[in-house]
């Protein structure tokens, strides 16, 4: 999959209990390569476990995400299926049958909360203290200077020392959460070429049925 540095922003959408769709822009932070299976990448990202799309994830893990790279004028649209790595554990509990690359990583033992904490501590202290406030989406009933008495840095658990950082880095890693996309299909627009070519890739057993449609 053709990517670019600065490009490290996509939009992904899920479908909540009322079957509205919902979408909101999130950082890649990276793939996750299943073992054997180097040709089904495994797309990270990472939220706050209280946010409404995780409870959307939990009506269905189905979504959908965009990705415009603009170095190269390609647009990749990524159906897939999403697991939840939060301190509750997994989600959904099963892997869905068509999921082998998350199969893989689960046959060979992958350490998935090792991963979340890996991830939790590779940020910065300041985007740590984002996961110590109240849920996202409350109301601020004294608006915004109630922010004023949020913490804004947080350091990795490794790195705490009073009792005072020890409880905000656990706090802030308790509402942490990794958001691991299985990619099923991928519609792929080149729009630096013209005329502009797409492709649309859909998995077949283990491995990608490729074809080119109308852009
Ligand atoms: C450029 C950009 C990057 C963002 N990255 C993330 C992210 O990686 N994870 C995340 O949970 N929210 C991220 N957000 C915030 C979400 O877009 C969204 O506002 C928030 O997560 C609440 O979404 P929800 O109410 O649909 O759960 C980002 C927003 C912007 C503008």
């Amino acid at each position: 999959m053709l990517t670019s540095r600065r490009a490290t922003v996509y939009q992904i959408a899920t479908v909540d209990s009322s079957n509205r769709p919902h979408v909101r822009s999130q950082i890649h932070r990276g793939f996750l390569t299943p073992p054997g299976l180097p040709h089904l990448p495994l797309l990270l990202t990472s939220t706050d476990s209280r946010t409404p799309k995780t409870k959307q994830l939990a009506h269905t893990d189905f979504v959908e995400l965009a990705w415009w790279i603009d170095g190269s004028a390609d647009q990749f649209r990524v159906l897939g299926r999403a697991r939840l790595v939060s301190s509750a554990g997994i989600s959904p509990a099963r892997t869905p049958p068509e999921c082998a690359g998350l199969a893989a990583l689960d046959a060979a033992g992958f350490d998935w909360e090792g991963a979340r904490r890996g991830q939790f501590d590779d940020v910065s202290e300041h985007m740590r203290a984002s996961w110590c406030r109240p849920p996202p989406g409350d109301v601020l009933p004294g608006g915004y200077e109630e922010m004023d008495s949020w913490p804004t840095t947080v350091k990795k658990p490794s790195d705490a020392r009073t009792e005072e950082e020890k409880a905000l880095a656990a706090e802030a890693l308790g509402n942490y959460a990794l958001v691991v996309i299985e990619p099923l299909e991928v519609d792929w627009v080149q729009m630096a070429i013209r005329p502009n070519r797409r492709t649309r890739f859909t998995r077949v057993d283990d491995g990608w049925e490729e074809v080119p449609v109308v852009p």
